[in-house]
């Protein structure tokens, strides 16, 4: 007889294409839905504990079920949740936003990541009345049509830059025309780009770090200057840096600061909330009292600002703020990354291993990695098996992007990761 949580993976696959809220999926077997986390664990429905490195894909910083989080969303609950008017949390996360965001004079929330990236290049073509965007190969800006492009185009792409391959089907061929793909670290060849569409070209949008891919000095003040030069808006992707690496971000870490940047994920404190923030006078191209003007930029969406996840948000920055936080994020990121490194050595495997913060990754590759292309390098069949591995052990990784780290995750649980890590690359699994 099926267990109960056999059962309900058989109802997910009838119900849901492939029994995948979004992209991710355990190998066949291996599967398994998620009855409660705590901390820096989850638990399946069958009891399994696991370590959690997927922290919702990012925003759980703090661990799941964090007492202050739990307080101030359940506060908010008795009072309301969504009100599409002005609420209290929504007007005190804004604030805080600015106070610790360089270029954020004014925000305006959206639900999730993506539509931060979209509203952002919508207030970049609205200021510069131009159309096409300029984006890196390999990074991921959200789901819309205009960045879902040149994310992973293959392991030899046709294209040569500064064409845009499709990352998915039924995306317009039309929209093709107005995106511009860049190698990333690259700043000769992103500056000739810039240089023949600078009329056309209304933004640079780059994730400061490229999927734990490092700017290399000076790549990302090159932006910055080549977009000043040629009048074009840069947006910091901020979505998985935002208040992760720094309380600024990564315009505080890198000291560069953007145009426009978009936040995500740790802001909503694992609620649906992101935000734009920028200078006031692009900001004020989607104030809504300016509608019907010629370069108002439409922004609205009915959870906006929803005060439930506000006050998660606010919650979640609010511990951010104590004394040592982010200096444990920074260690125990350094810790793992370290682990990491020694386990691939004492086990005699070539491997990179990258990330920033509580943030890192492990690349079987002998090449170093600069950008998508180099990524591509790495043995991809030897990372899925190694998740596979670790899942069994009751270790939650997505390699496929990173793994990311708490301020609820102890020293003890990077050890123990790192161990195993280390006994199955000696075991040489595939
Ligand atoms: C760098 C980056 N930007 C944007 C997004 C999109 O955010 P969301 O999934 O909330 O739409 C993601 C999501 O993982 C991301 O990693």
């Amino acid at each position: 007889m099926a267990s109960v949580q056999e059962d309900f993976v058989r109802r997910a696959h009838d119900a849901i294409p492939g029994g995948s809220l979004g992209t991710y999926f355990p190998a066949d077997g291996q599967e398994f839905v998620i009855a409660r986390g705590e901390g820096a664990r989850v638990f399946d429905t069958a009891g399994k504990e696991y370590i959690d490195y997927v922290l919702g894909s990012g925003p759980m910083v703090l661990g799941h079920a964090h007492p202050a989080v739990v307080a101030a969303v359940t506060a908010q609950l008795q009072r309301g949740s969504s009100f599409y008017a002005l609420n209290e949390p929504a007007v005190l996360l804004a604030e805080k936003l600015r106070e610790s965001v360089p270029c954020a004079e004014q925000v305006k929330f959206c639900s999730s990541g993506s539509e931060a990236c979209f509203f952002a290049l919508r207030i970049a073509r609205a200021a510069t009345r131009r159309n096409k965007i300029l984006k890196f190969e390999g990074a991921y800006h959200g789901h819309f049509d205009a960045t879902l492009m040149g994310t992973w185009p293959g392991k030899l792409p046709n294209e040569t830059y500064p064409a845009a391959t499709p990352d998915s089907a039924g995306i317009p061929q039309n929209v093709r025309g107005d995106v511009l793909v860049a190698p990333f670290n690259d700043l000769e060849r992103t500056a000739e780009i810039v240089k023949a569409h600078k009329d056309d070209l209304a933004a640079i949008i780059v994730e400061p770090q490229s999927r734990l891919v490092d700017p290399k000095p000076g790549f990302l003040e090159g932006l910055r200057r080549l977009a000043h030069e040629a009048g074009v808006i840069l947006v910091f992707d901020e979505v998985v840096m935002g208040f992760r690496v720094a309380r600024g971000g990564a315009q505080e870490l890198y000291g560069v600061i953007p145009d426009i940047a978009c936040f995500g994920k740790v802001l909503g404190g694992g609620y649906p909330l992101a935000a734009v923030a920028a200078s006031r006078p692009l900001m004020q191209l989607c104030n809504p009292r300016h509608k019907g003007q010629a370069d108002y930029a439409y922004m609205s969406g009915t959870l906006n600002g929803n005060a439930v996840a506000a006050a998660a948000g606010l919650a979640t920055l609010t511990e951010l703020e104590k004394p040592g936080a982010y200096e444990r994020l920074r260690a125990i990121g350094e810790r793992m990354r370290s682990g990491l490194r020694q386990a691939a050595s004492r086990a005699g495997v070539a491997a990179q291993v990258l990330g920033v913060g509580p943030m890192a990754n492990i690349y079987f590759t002998a090449t170093p990695i600069t950008d998508y292309r180099t990524a591509e390098t790495q043995d991809a069949a030897r990372s899925r098996a190694l998740g596979r591995e670790l899942l069994k052990r009751g270790f939650l990784t997505h390699l496929v992007t990173k793994i990311y780290l708490s301020l609820a995750h102890s020293d003890a649980d990077i050890d123990r990761t790192v161990g195993t890590v280390e006994e199955l690359l000696k075991a040489d699994l595939r």
